[in-house]
């Protein structure tokens, strides 16, 4: 299956990261930035319904000057994330960045500009891995937006564990820029996040590989011994 998903990825599919039993217990909607559509924005917000995200490297984090939002929030009083507030994941803080729009947006949030934000962003990643070329970050993004951008942890998934990391790595595998969006996956008759078996289901409904966290895990491990 992981072969499937990293195919997936790589041809601009989506795919579904279901992350692990003990942690979040989410899967979600999982698409290389740098092929998002309109089309794709408007599946993740209806069939996700939960956040879109954009994970980014971290080494193209910090070419861009990407903080993790609660290095910036911890300025504001109490407001940073404080030891243990994130549940499911106990050592680790959150792995928000920033919220962008690209400046030639309107509003933001429509799926077409969101899709502009979006593949833009991947384009300063290539950039950002590939040794530079591209007009400094800012000068073509704005925050607050409505974008959430996430920055992996330094050392991947040996440090944290979250769909970002599983995301990153999977596209490292695949080859492609290091920029992936992700949506989880909400229930729409409980309101709680969709069930490990639902979430499957509708991959194999609509042909989208299903991958979990272990999986991902187990193929980082091995692509590490040989790259
Ligand atoms: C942003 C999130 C999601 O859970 C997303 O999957 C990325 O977070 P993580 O790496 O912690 O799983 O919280 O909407
Ligand atoms: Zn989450
Ligand atoms: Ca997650």
């Amino acid at each position: 299956m992981i072969n499937n998903a990293i195919n997936a990825l790589r041809e601009g599919r989506f795919i579904l990261i279901y992350d692990f039993d003990n942690r979040e217990r989410e899967t979600d909607l999982t698409i290389r930035s740098d092929a998002v559509t309109p089309q794709d924005i408007l599946r993740m917000r209806k069939d996700g319904g939960g956040l879109i995200c954009t994970a980014v490297h971290p080494d193209a984090a910090k070419t861009l000057g990407l903080p993790f939002a609660t290095d910036v929030f911890s300025r504001c009083g109490e407001l940073g994330e404080k030891e243990g507030d994130v549940p499911y994941d106990r050592k680790n803080h959150s792995s928000f960045s920033l919220w962008v729009n690209h400046r030639e947006t309107f509003t933001g949030i429509t799926d077409h500009d969101r899709a502009l934000t979006i593949t833009k962003v991947a384009e300063h990643v290539h950039a950002a891995m590939n040794g530079g070329g591209l007009p400094p970050f800012g000068r073509e993004f704005r925050t607050p937006g409505h974008s959430a951008l996430l920055r992996a942890a330094d050392t991947l998934l040996d440090q944290r564990q979250g769909q970002t990391e599983l995301s990153i790595a999977l596209a490292i595998m695949a080859g492609v820029t290091p920029a992936v969006t992700v949506c989880e996956m909400l229930d729409d008759e409980t309101g709680y996040a969709l069930e490990k078996e639902k979430a499957r289901a509708y991959g194999d409904e609509h042909g989208f590989p299903f991958v979990t966290g272990d999986e991902i895990i187990e193929a980082w491990n091995e692509w590490k011994k040989e790259n």
